[in-house]
């Protein structure tokens, strides 16, 4: 089973990937697999990251990981852009507690404001829409819950133990935070 774990930057992808790898999860970091296998296109000075080949990225995944029988997440940014998975989690975070976590990773103050944007806006949740099925999706507030919360959800997701609709898309909403500009 392939479960994609995306979110904005900072919403805590790692964090949990790590907790899940003691809940016998194998994890694919695909920043780093891309970078290793060739699948860089080169460095967005615009928005401060590398350019990655999702194309490229998924005919690997599709060769390599896709027929293992274990659970295997991947870890990052690009993980809904990754086709026939079979579930895809998308972290969320509320804007202000996003920005208190993305000034630890030492980014200028322009990375940082473009991600707690994409987050208000809903970048990610969109482009999973335009490229998974409704029934495949699913989203955690993580703004007060803890790394191991989580990775308890996303357990819990994974293995179908969770009331219906209680991680549906959609139910996450920062529009207030448009609106104090
Ligand atoms: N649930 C949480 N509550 C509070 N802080 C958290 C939580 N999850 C992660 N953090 C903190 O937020 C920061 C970003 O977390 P992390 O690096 O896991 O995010 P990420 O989604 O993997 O980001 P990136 O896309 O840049 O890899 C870290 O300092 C981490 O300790
Ligand atoms: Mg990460």
């Amino acid at each position: 089973m392939i479960i994609a774990l995306t979110g904005t930057p900072g919403t805590g992808k790692t964090t949990v990937a790590t907790l899940l790898k003691k809940k016998s999860y194998a994890v694919v970091e695909l920043n780093r697999l891309a970078k290793e296998k060739g699948f860089v296109d080169g460095y967005d000075e615009e928005r401060e990251c590398s350019i990655i080949d999702v194309e490229k990225l998924q005919v690997y995944l599709k060769e390599n990981l896709f027929k293992k029988n274990e659970k295997i997440i991947l870890d990052g940014l690009l993980s809904h852009l990754v086709k026939n998975v079979d579930l895809v989690i998308i972290l969320r975070c509320h804007p202000g507690e996003l920005k208190k976590r993305l000034e630890t990773k030492g980014w200028s103050e322009r990375k940082i404001s473009e991600n707690v944007e994409a987050e208000t806006l809903d970048v990610i949740l969109c482009e999973a829409a335009e490229t998974h099925d409704k029934s495949h999706l699913f989203e955690i507030d993580t703004t007060s819950k803890t790394p191991v919360e989580i990775a308890e959800i996303v357990d819990g997701i994974v293995n179908g133990r969770f009331n219906k609709g209680e991680y549906d898309i959609g139910m996450v909403d920062w529009s207030e935070e448009i609106r104090k500009g």
